[in-house]
């Protein structure tokens, strides 16, 4: 593994391709934040966004920054349901639609129903591990466990067999790796169709077997809903579902990792978080703040626009970059300190803001604190085993890769 040496802020000319950015931004966008808020970035044919209200107006106002090119930018051909943009590419009116309807499986009293399974499945994986690997020794918690439990949630969210999870896990990984396509040979690009074409024959053989036997699940509840009187369509239910199986895995998965990984870079924190766990929710807090798992989200203008004395002409992308606005000194004392103490006065950015605001916070956040629950009261010692992280590589997901860790079972 490469470990790079952090750099100090001043000078920093960020590109978010360069190893060095993607190891370790925030210096880089502290730079930005002060030196360079709205900045072009040739690499991407993008205008990065870095100050906390340039983005929070931007994200409001979905007219002159339209979502319409979010998952063809994403994920171009190998967006698995390409007749049918998915809510989060779509702008006023037709995303309300979709918008209102998904909104009712995720509000807090149906999320909350999921509490006792999120237990048994973070239970259950832990079971496992410790069947493989005995009462103490090491695993990789970024696979073992963080990485199944969330698509675990949400394949039992959307009324599909749990066993299927870790298939479930690698497509979604083929899927979202399409953002770096251009930097992939044939042989990558093949699996990444191939993960895509078998998601998308999935949930069409789901939605056969669903429409002739209707549960209380949320893929019956989207074949069932009607808007404005009409039903939605094959592909829009189809477009649903691998728009949460995509969106609502990776992200609490990198949510975990990192907090791991917080907690043993502060360990005065941690020590406080094992001996009261009613201090979780602050941790996963300051985490979602200080190191997000969603760096970079996308959008295109409409029209020309001026964001902080720069231009941007109609037609162009441009990436609010939502982990910069966390630390943006005007909203957040100390931004740079992780602080499970701060009184947060301002939104935090890490779910976007606006109409596109993500509908999985509720319940990403739930998940996550069942989770980290279940992981402090079953192991008496669970760190690192090393300082050094390797970093996912991706410019807009930010999670350890791998994450071997020591443990030992109470
Ligand atoms: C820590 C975990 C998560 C993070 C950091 C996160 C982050 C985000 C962000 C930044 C957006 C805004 C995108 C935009 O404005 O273009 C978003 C939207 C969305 N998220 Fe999440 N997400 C998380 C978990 C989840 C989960 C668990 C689900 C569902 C199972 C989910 C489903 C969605 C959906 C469907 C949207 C699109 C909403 C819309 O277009 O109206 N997310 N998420």
């Amino acid at each position: 593994m490469t470990v790079l040496s952090k750099p100090e802020a001043g000078d920093l000319d960020y590109d978010p391709l360069d190893p060095a950015v993607k190891h370790e931004p925030y210096p880089y966008y502290v730079e930005l934040r002060r030196n360079e808020p709205v900045k072009w970035l040739p690499g991407l044919q993008a205008w990065g966004v870095a100050r906390y209200d340039d983005i929070d107006m931007l994200l409001k106002d979905g007219r002159t920054f339209s979502s319409g090119q979010f998952w063809p930018a994403l994920l171009g051909e190998y967006d698995p349901v390409p007749e049918e943009p998915p809510m989060i590419s779509m702008d006023p009116p037709g995303h309300m639609q979709l918008r209102r309807i998904a909104n009712k499986a995720f509000v807090p009293s149906k999320v909350n129903g999921l509490k006792d399974r999120t237990y048994e499945i973070a239970n259950s994986l832990i079971d496992d591990i410790l069947a493989k690997h005995g009462p103490e020794g090491e695993f990789d918690f970024a696979w073992e466990f963080t990485a199944l439990y969330p698509v675990t949630v949400v394949a039992e969210v959307l009324g599909v067999p749990t066993e299927r999870r870790a298939e479930f896990k690698y497509w979604v990984d083929d899927v979202l790796s399409a953002a770096n396509r251009a930097a992939y040979g044939p042989e990558k690009l093949r699996k990444i169709e191939e993960s895509s074409k078998r998601m998308r024959d999935f949930f069409e053989d789901l939605y056969d077997e669903r429409i002739q036997n209707l549960g209380d699940d949320l893929l019956s509840t989207f074949i069932q809903t009607e808007v404005d009187g009409q039903k939605l369509t094959r592909n829009q239910v189809l477009s649903m579902a691998c728009l949460l199986l995509i969106g609502g895995v990776e992200t609490t998965t990198n949510l975990l990792g990192t907090t791991l990984i917080e907690l043993n870079r502060h360990r005065d924190v941690f020590d406080r978080v094992l001996a009261d766990h009613g201090l979780i929710p602050a941790v996963l807090e300051e985490v979602l703040r200080y190191n997000p798992p969603v760096q970079i989200i996308f959008r295109h203008t409409t029209a020309e626009v001026e964001i902080a004395g720069t231009t941007i002409p109609a037609g162009a992308a441009v990436m609010p970059i939502l982990a910069s606005a966390n630390r943006d000194e005007s909203k957040f004392d100390n931004p740079e300190i992780f602080d499970i103490d701060r009184k947060i006065e301002v939104p935090l950015m890490s779910f976007g803001q606006g109409p596109h605001f993500c509908l999985g916070n509720y319940l990403s956040r739930m998940e996550a604190k069942s989770a980290l629950e279940v992981v402090f009261s079953r192991f008496s010692l669970i760190e690192p085993v090393s300082d050094d992280v390797h970093w996912l590589d991706s410019y807009f997901a930010r999670g350890p890769h791998v994450l071997p860790v020591r443990f030992k079972v109470r």
